[in-house]
């Protein structure tokens, strides 16, 4: 079953029927105002923080995806109403037909019903920190209608999400006010006039106002039948205390094929309303906007443009892989219609994994996580497992209290920076091959000499935070030289404490491998050798310990009395797959074992979704274990199909050279691929989850938790950079795919440093790897392509053989 189908030349997926399963949404904002909205409108907005700028309201949990954004119409004839959006008002679906067009930052809502066609398209102007919905209502009738247009959102209680909890003081602390077309918002305790300080504004005169959600929408209903609507008249009420909304309606006489276009903006600030009420009053400016927003993502997206044989994975890299990893690099992890708001701040290794994917895309925002982050991390080089980055920002630092001035206190020194007993063991080292991939996107050298201070005070360069991350994981391993587990590793429910992480001693072997390449640049011998032998000694102390034999895997690890966690002669959590992706991406381990672990990750992981992340699921809670051995069989952590770590699969199969695998795994988890299976799926089709129930589950196949996660930012890299294997370098962009062996060529477009590179792979021989000539611009080169000329464009023949 499906409900809709990807424009590929729009950049769009188009939802054509309205009653999908779930809410799906999309995100509109690339700066600091941010819209997470669904295809019925439904959804909230905040200003940089969800926790802490809320401006809108949303009931998490309630029927599916209320309130929202909506616009209703009525007609003025016949009293008639309904809603651009299919949802609040719901008319049958024999009766109006709907469509929703979910694009890059942007959504339109498409009615048709009895005679009138409306859109209306909701996105962030760059540059205003306001929602605008470009609205137009078409009269396809051959007579003419009296048409009533009225807005409705419903504010935020106060900016502080967990407000929109606390009816005793929240009732009484916020008011409305109309002024020339604008329904002004104010919080009685606002300190300055720009948070807590929202505004709906309309660019007609409107007819009437409602300030107070009750008014408009009468006792004893909802938004899917509000009285003003009924009534064909707001009730011009503003006023303070109680429930707040922006309601402007407006009724307009439409002749025969003639239509209306006007505006409504939600935004906020003192004065701004207004600002912006004049400012689109001149539609070429609303056009204008949003070709702003089309343009900000073209840029982005022709940095890497891929043609090949395989339209899910060109359609899914060429626009919302993209799309989905950069969301998790602004956003973070806070804000969606699963997290709605209850934090603020960045996960240490969610935001070190997502940066890898962006450098060419969003240089200066890479730039600023990576500071984000390197500020984040302590003498002792750990990470801080979750923080607000606006602790540790110079210019932030007397800003921070603001946020919120009379209810959250500043965090302490000691709250801000926590031991090592709430340490994850995995999150400094991400930083290594992310910092090394943003420099060779960039060739900003000097980065690696920046100063930056640690959280808990002192300042080292770059480089020097890189080695702090890499000591750190030498320092806390256990007995066999494993690194530790500590409070939990990449996977949050598995925490071993004093116990042994196969997972990050791989990890630490790959950071290590990325670290040597940068000290040889960079002509650090020492550092060369000394990080050297550090590597062989992880790689001998993986090598020894972790290798099951009867299986034909590596363990997860062991826990702290020594037993080991993933063995074939276990019945639960037998096998894992982030210590077998993991062995063969670092390049820790040889073709062979390589080749059979990934066998054996293909025999019992396997599945149509995807492949799970252990199995069988544990079903006997272990605390030696973690969390992981108490969570629901094939749910989550514990035997579902957890994306993220899928795409090392596909890496690991790239480095072995078997491209046929690496298509197979990437294929069965690509949602494109699962677009006509929506009655399985349930989510997005244009997004990756977090996690899909595992075969151990009644709902086997369902997919849980869209848009923030860290498969989309690993999705991008894997497939970029080692399944069609475009990858920069310090000095050079390489060219080294690993491909099914039925692809018979494929191109690529990017641009590097200033300059493009037409790429054309040809695959005469059918194999899946090895490099059997290059030219540039027609001359033959061995090895990498040397940076070309700023400006210059640049054909690429590589021929596979
Ligand atoms: C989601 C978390 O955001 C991420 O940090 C973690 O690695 C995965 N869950 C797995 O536990």
């Amino acid at each position: 079953m499906k409900y809709g189908f990807f424009d590929n030349d729009n950049r769009e997926y188009v939802i054509t029927r309205p009653d999908v399963p779930a809410p799906w949404t999309n995100y509109l904002g690339t700066e600091k105002f941010c819209t997470v909205i669904s295809h019925n409108a439904g959804g909230y907005s905040f200003y940089n923080s969800p926790e802490y700028n809320r401006v809108t309201k949303f009931r998490p949990n309630a029927s599916f995806d209320r309130p929202g954004h909506y616009v209703y119409l009525r007609d003025d004839e016949t009293g008639d109403y309904w809603s651009i959006s299919w949802q609040p008002v719901a008319k049958s679906l024999d009766e109006a037909s709907y469509e929703i067009r979910h694009g890059l930052s942007y959504s339109t809502f498409k009615c048709e019903y009895n005679g009138i066609t409306a859109t209306k398209t909701l996105f962030v102007p760059k540059g205003e920190d306001a929602e605008v919905w470009d609205v137009v209502i078409k009269n396809t009738d051959n007579k003419p209608r009296t048409i009533s247009a009225f807005s409705f959102v419903e504010f935020s209680f106060s900016h502080i999400q967990s407000d929109n909890q606390n009816h005793q003081m929240s009732l009484y602390s916020a008011g409305t006010e109309y002024r020339n077309g604008v329904i002004e918002y104010d919080l009685y305790y606002n300190t300055n006039d720009f948070e807590g300080f929202y505004y709906l504004a309309s660019t007609f005169d409107p007819d009437s106002y409602d300030g107070q959600r009750d008014s408009f929408l009468g006792l004893y209903r909802d938004e899917a039948n509000p009285i003003a609507v009924e009534q064909g008249q707001c009730s011009n009420s503003a006023q303070t205390c109680y429930n707040h909304c922006g309601s402007l309606h407006k009724q307009f006489v439409i002749q025969p094929g003639e239509e209306v276009r006007f505006a409504y903006i939600l935004g906020m600030g003192k004065g701004n309303g207004e600002k912006l009420r004049a400012k689109y009053q001149d539609l070429a400016n609303l056009d204008a906007d949003f070709a702003g927003i089309k343009a900000h993502w073209d840029e982005r997206c022709n940095k890497f443009q891929v043609k090949s044989p395989n339209e899910g994975l060109d359609t899914m890299i060429n626009a919302w892989t993209l799309y989905q990893a950069e969301t998790c690099v602004v956003w973070s992890r806070f804000a969606s219609f699963i997290e709605v708001g209850g934090r603020t701040g960045l996960g240490y290794r969610d935001t070190a994994q997502d940066a890898i994917s962006v450098p060419h895309a969003n240089p200066s925002m890479t730039r600023k996580r990576l500071v984000d982050l390197l500020r984040g991390q302590v003498k002792a080089g750990y990470g801080l497992h979750l923080f607000d980055p606006d602790w540790f920002d110079p210019e932030k630092a007397d800003v921070v209290p603001s946020k919120s001035p009379t209810v959250v206190p500043t965090p302490s020194d000691e709250d801000k920076i926590h031991g090592i007993e709430d340490t994850c063991s995995d999150d400094h080292l991400w930083l290594v091959p992310t910092i090394c991939k943003y420099v060779m996107e960039t060739g900003e050298e000097s980065f690696f000499d920046e100063v930056i201070p640690y959280a808990d005070g002192g300042n080292a360069s770059v480089y020097d935070h890189m080695k702090a991350a890499l000591d750190f994981s030498a320092e806390y391993v256990g007995n066999t030289g494993i690194c530790k587990g500590l409070r939990a590793d990449w996977n949050d429910c598995l925490n071993l404490g004093g116990g042994e992480s196969s997972m990050v001693s791989f990890l630490h072997y790959w950071a290590l491998q990325e670290f040597i390449d940068l000290a040889k640049h960079l002509g650090k011998t020492e550092d060369v050798d000394k990080y050297s032998t550090m590597a062989e000694g992880v790689r001998q102390a993986c090598e020894t310990h972790l290798w099951d034999d009867e299986g034909g895997w590596y363990i997860r690890g062991l826990t702290k009395n020594g037993d080991k966690i993933g063995t074939a002669q276990q019945t639960e959590g037998k096998i894992h797959l982030e210590s077998n992706t993991l062995a063969v991406l670092s390049g820790a381990v040889s073709q062979e074992r390589g080749e059979r672990a990934m066998d054996s990750v293909d025999e019992h992981l396997y599945s149509p979704y995807g492949l799970h992340l252990n199995s069988p699921s544990f079903a006997t809670p272990n605390d030696d274990i973690g969390f992981v051995t108490r969570v629901y069989q094939g749910v989550k952590e514990n035997g579902a199909i957890f994306s993220h770590p899928n795409p090392w699969a596909w890496v690991a199969e790239a480095k072995l050279g078997r491209g046929n695998q690496a298509m197979k795994f990437y294929d069965s988890l690509n949602p494109y691929n699962q677009n006509d299976m929506i009655e399985t799926r349930i989510a997005e089709p244009y997004s990756y989850v977090q996690f899909i129930m595992g075969r151990d589950h009644q709902d086997h196949g369902r997919a849980n938790h869209p848009w923030l996660t860290g498969t989309s930012g690993w999705a991008y890299f894997s497939v970029t950079n080692f399944i069609l294997g475009v990858r920069t370098g310090f000095e050079g962009l390489t060219v080294d795919p690993c491909i099914p062996t039925a692809w018979p060529s494929f191109d690529v477009t990017r641009q590097w440093r200033g300059a493009t590179y037409n790429i054309t792979v040809q695959n005469p021989n059918n194999v899946s790897k090895g490099v059997h000539s290059i030219t540039v611009n027609g001359e033959a080169i061995e090895g990498a392509i040397p940076v070309q000329a700023e400006g210059s464009i640049n054909d690429i023949i590589v021929i596979l053989g």
